[in-house]
């Protein structure tokens, strides 16, 4: 598929963006693992979250979806069968890393394998550890990549591990092997990460012991316990709403609300770093959904300045940098972004990515070995001039590439062609129609090369 954008100016209205991907990935799991049955509504029909529904589908847990009613009836810590087939998990890497500490703790083998772009991220950073626990799990490919094989049968020990670096779906995948593991499992993470699993944990009725350290924090969680099936509504997904909320900023007439976001404070690094560049951003409606905060963001079109982002914001908003890239370009003043080499391992190398993007659309920016320096083009844009040219645009497989330069066509002088943009369903299934509705210019067509 390709999106053929044309500019438009406005940016305005209210709407509900796609629910939380890791959310709605660990409700699955969590949920197949638990006595009883869970009900989970506001699920993500995205394609990620799907891939780790249809694993457990293929481990024998029953599970009735309706839309985003989704109904599991849970097999209990010792309940799943073995797979008929290898597991795919398509593009999504949070389903391959979690899935890793589940099977490496189950009494039969088992492999997973991905698309082109998830066949080349790196899954060392979570089979190192495990195999410290005891696993039996190789990463097949060239790099230490996918796919993946475990040999079931093996009893883990917990382990006490120092995280290289602040990765949520390390911290989970070894925090779920740890639920069958001989002890206390402890993580130590060199920046606070995100937090759902431990949220859910608790939400399912297992103890989680969490000591704040100078900086991440230090998590214990203790092998051979049982979680307690509940119900679930998932909130919006911050992610998904970036795209939105820098849509609404940088257009000549923004004005959104985004109605019932997750604010967990491990996810709103995107808020604090729009609001240090001088977005007009302001919460309401704040209540708790299922263990997380949740809220209405209202976002209006402002003036941006270009900023230092401060290194404990990263990992905070890690999966924000590609459109914070295409807000950054819109301020007056240079942007600079170090600590950030996680994402050149996402799904796709993202600074190198945006920047060969960026620069087509006339930006001058220089790739950093960890991040990333953007001149803006602030000034111009105040003297009623646009930011961005138009041009044709590779997304290589990754959904918010594609998704952060659709929302550059609100500054953009001519058409903007984005190859590659089936991957948007993976987390946003219906973003071209959302953003249409509030004044963009997306038209969908499939890609003839
Ligand atoms: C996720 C964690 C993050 C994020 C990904 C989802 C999760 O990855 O980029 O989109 O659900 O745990 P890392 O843990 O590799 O930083």
């Amino acid at each position: 598929m390709k999106y053929h954008i044309t500019p438009s100016h406005t940016f305005m209205g209210t709407c509900h963006v796609a629910p939380d991907k890791s959310i709605s990935h660990r409700c699955i799991m969590f949920g197949s693992l638990a006595n009883g049955i869970t009900k989970v509504s506001n699920f993500l029909e995205g394609e990620d979250a799907l891939s780790t529904l249809q694993a457990f589908c293929d481990m024998g847990v029953k599970i009735e979806r309706n839309d985003d009613k989704v109904v599991i009836h849970g097999v209990g810590m010792n309940g799943l069968k073995a797979p008929s087939k290898p597991l795919d998990m398509g593009n999504s890497g949070t389903s391959m890393r979690l899935l890793s500490g589940i099977l490496s703790a189950q009494p039969f083998d088992s492999v997973m394998m991905g698309d082109v772009s998830l066949s080349k991220r790196p899954m060392e950073r979570v089979a190192k550890p495990l195999r410290q626990m005891g696993a039996v799990i190789q990463t097949t490919g060239t790099k230490g990549t996918p796919p993946i094989t475990i040999t079931g049968g093996q009893s883990l020990q917990a382990i006490d591990y120092v995280m290289p670096m602040a990765s949520a779906q390390v911290k989970s995948c070894l925090l779920l092997a740890g639920l069958w593991a001989d002890g206390t499992t402890s993580i130590i993470e060199p920046e606070v990460s995100r937090d759902h699993t431990e949220r859910m944990l608790r939400a399912f009725g297992y103890t989680v012991v969490v000591d704040k350290q100078p900086h991440g924090n230090k998590i214990s969680i203790t092998g051979g316990g049982q979680l307690t099936a509940c119900d679930i509504t998932v909130p919006a997904d911050i992610s998904s709403a970036a795209f939105f909320m820098v849509a609404a900023t940088i257009a000549n007439h923004g004005n959104i609300t985004i109605k019932q976001v997750g604010i967990n404070p491990t996810r709103t690094g995107v808020i604090d770093i729009l609001k240090l560049m001088g977005a007009d951003i302001c919460l309401a409606n704040e209540t708790m959904m299922g263990g997380e905060p949740v809220a209405d963001i209202m976002v209006k079109s402002s003036k941006l300045k270009g900023i230092n982002i401060p290194a404990h914001l990263v990992p905070l908003a890690i999966d924000e940098f590609p459109v914070l890239f295409v807000a950054a370009s819109c301020a007056t003043g240079k942007t600079i972004l170090r600590g950030a080499k996680e994402l050149r391992v996402k799904e796709s190398d993202r600074i190198a990515v945006m920047a060969d993007g960026l620069k087509t659309l006339g930006i001058d920016c220089t790739v950093l070995d960890d991040g990333i320096e953007i001149i803006g083009k602030g000034d111009e844009h105040q003297h009623g001039k646009r930011v961005f040219t138009g041009g044709k645009i590779d997304s290589h497989h990754d959904h918010r590439i594609a998704m952060s330069f659709t929302v550059a066509s609100l500054q953009a002088s001519d058409a903007i062609i984005i190859h590659g943009t089936e991957t948007v369903n993976t987390s946003f299934p219906n973003f071209a129609g959302l953003v249409n509705g509030a004044g963009l210019h997306v038209n969908v067509k499939n890609d003839v090369i």
